[in-house]
């Protein structure tokens, strides 16, 4: 029994890594990130998500994400991130992530974590990776996300899905948690978490007042840079903080990387540029297209966000960074 599971395992992570191969020759994206709902439970002020008008009533249903799930597989989609608004509220979301898997898609979500340790037990078979939000210790982190107790709850949601999925903590740096980056490393080697810590992106009309200014974001990756050490477990890569530290600009891959189904399923990813709408469009044609490659090769100039996605991406494109990159997560994972 044990060896036909192995056998299985071999076999499905063959065929994963040949999605990867033949996403990279014939360049198309491999990450679907899904807005699986609107409805979230906090209201973050750098959030522009629950702020921007939105229509509730059009989100897709259980049987069309489960046909996102068909089309993206087709088009060679290798890796599933359910995100928000905030997941967990969804109440199909086990069934979705269940669906995901059996396509023989790597899973994860992005959760602000106040509903974590309520339902990790519903997702952790489905689910390969767990992001949890969390920007600052105690009532700060509260206070930011304006959800009374929401620091306990998410702290509670890691140690209750520990021993069950692989987990991470993304934080975003604004104007208002500046301080917050020594406590939040402390947090990660408390709980033996890895952690991305990132700038805010700019929203414009809606999170300007929590930019930080060039002095600050340099302050934020000379913090960062000296916490690039083996005792932490800090995911950004050196080379990451080292381009947005000396201003060097290196080109972005993201779009090439990723593609996001919006809540109502428009397709889109950077730049507010929109592919149609996933109930009647197939991936695999958008990526086929001429138009859809002429994006790709137009944003690699782009420098409008430094998030994560744009280390993450550049794994894939470049050979030198992918050995670099891919590397340093592993160590961090420890
Ligand atoms: C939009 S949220 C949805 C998932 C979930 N509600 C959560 O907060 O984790 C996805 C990620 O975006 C991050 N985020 C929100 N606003 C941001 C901004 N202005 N700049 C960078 N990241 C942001 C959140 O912290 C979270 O990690
Ligand atoms: S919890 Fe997530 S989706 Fe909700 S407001 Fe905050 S960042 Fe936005
Ligand atoms: S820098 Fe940001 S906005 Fe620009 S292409 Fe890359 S991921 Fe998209």
């Amino acid at each position: 029994m044990f060896a036909h599971q192995i056998f299985w395992q071999r076999i499905m992570n063959i065929s994963q890594a040949s999605k990867i191969i033949k996403g990279r020759i014939k360049k198309h994206p491999l990450w679907l990130t899904h807005v699986i709902t609107y409805t979230c439970n906090a209201r973050c002020e750098m959030c522009a998500r629950w702020q921007k008008e939105h229509d509730s009533d059009k989100e897709l249903s259980k049987q069309e994400c489960f046909n996102l799930i068909d089309n993206a597989s087709q088009a060679g989609i290798l890796f599933y991130t359910m995100y928000g608004g905030e997941p967990l509220v969804y109440k199909d979301a086990p069934d979705v992530l269940a669906y995901a898997k059996s396509k023989n898609l790597l899973t994860a979500i992005n959760t602000n974590g106040f509903f974590l340790k309520d339902r990790i037990n519903e997702v952790a078979l489905y689910t390969d990776s767990i992001i949890v939000s969390i920007d600052s210790v105690g009532k700060k982190h509260d206070e930011m996300r304006k959800l009374p107790g929401l620091f306990d709850k998410a702290v509670e949601g890691i140690i209750a899905s520990k021993t069950k999925v692989k987990l991470s903590i993304n934080s975003v740096i604004t104007a208002e948690n500046k301080e917050s980056v020594p406590h939040l490393i402390n947090l990660s080697n408390e709980l033996k978490v890895p952690i991305f810590i990132q700038p805010i992106v700019r929203s414009a009309g809606y999170n300007d007042h929590l930019m930080l200014s060039k002095e600050e974001e340099k302050n934020l990756y000379k913090q960062l840079i000296s916490y690039k050490t083996k005792e932490n477990r800090l995911l950004n890569s050196t080379t990451y903080i080292k381009n947005l530290l000396y201003g060097k600009v290196s080109n972005c891959h993201a779009p090439k990387v990723y593609i996001r189904i919006e809540g109502d399923g428009t397709i889109g990813f950077c730049n507010n540029k929109e592919w149609g709408n996933i109930r009647d469009t197939q991936l695999a044609d958008v990526f086929r297209s001429s138009a859809f490659k002429y994006h790709c090769k137009n944003m690699e100039t782009c420098t409008k966000c430094v998030s994560a996605c744009t280390d993450i991406s550049k794994l894939y494109n470049n050979p030198f960074y992918s050995v670099k990159i891919a590397s340093e997560y592993l160590r961090n994972q420890k």
